[in-house]
């Protein structure tokens, strides 16, 4: 194999990088939270990592609606959110990531309850929360709920790999798991109750 010259180099990457804009570019720019959150919860369940390239635009959207509110009946009667949903498969199946999402870490990886909320199915039944880039290391997730219950717990990266997988009994409202990561990279918490109920709090530290 020959290595490519620094100029042929230099305009793959311009060339790339020319393309990835114009992807971004053509991307509907409302696909709200709320959209991305049911898709990465809700959806999840059954789309999470589907690399498989395109969906057909109008076919695929106008025959998916009774599918999407069957697992989200808010969705039933609004279709920007089901555009939204719509959209974030379309991506996933693309370019095999998560959509993009613009909610920021807060300081000392520390979420309040409306920061919680925003990052909600908006019914306290599931959450997705961008927990940032972690390092390799060992890590505490402290949940802390209004009531106690079983919390399904997942913690996966951009590659949608899993750090942490499981089910937790709460007490006294309160959950501490200990995690170690391996890999750096983006991670995401994804939490799940069957009866729903308020989160208060939300913390990673280091250990
Ligand atoms: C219990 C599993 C399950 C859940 C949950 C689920 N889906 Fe699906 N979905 C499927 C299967 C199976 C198909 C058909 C095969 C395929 O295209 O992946 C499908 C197909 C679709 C399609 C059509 C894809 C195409 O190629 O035409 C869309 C759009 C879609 N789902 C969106 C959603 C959205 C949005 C949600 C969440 C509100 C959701 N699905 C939740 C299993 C599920």
């Amino acid at each position: 194999m020959q290595l490519q010259s620094f100029p042929a180099r230099f305009l793959t990457i311009v060339l790339a990088s020319a393309l990835a804009g114009a992807g971004a570019a053509a991307e509907p720019p409302s696909v709200s939270t709320r959209a991305i959150v049911v898709f990465n919860t809700v959806c999840a369940r059954c789309h999470e990592g589907e690399c498989s390239g395109r969906l057909s635009f109008d076919e695929s959207f106008a025959r998916s609606r009774g599918h999407m509110a069957r697992h989200y009946p808010p969705a039933e009667q609004q279709e920007p959110l089901r555009r939204g949903l719509f959209t974030a498969l379309a991506y996933m199946k693309d370019h095999c990531a998560y959509y993009p999402m613009p909610s920021k870490v807060p300081p000392g990886r520390t979420w309040n309850r409306d920061q919680l909320e925003s990052l909600s199915t908006g019914d306290d039944s599931a959450w997705f929360v961008p927990a940032g880039r972690l390092a390799p290391g060992r890590y505490q997730l402290q949940l802390d709920l209004a009531a106690d219950r079983l919390v399904t717990v997942q913690l996966t990266n951009e590659r949608f790999e899993t750090a942490i997988e499981n089910c937790y009994d709460s007490h006294a409202g309160q959950l501490r798991i200990p995690f170690t990561i391996d890999d750096a990279g983006n991670y995401y918490v994804r939490l799940y109750v069957r009866r729903p109920v308020t989160l208060t709090r939300l913390a990673i530290r280091p250990e």
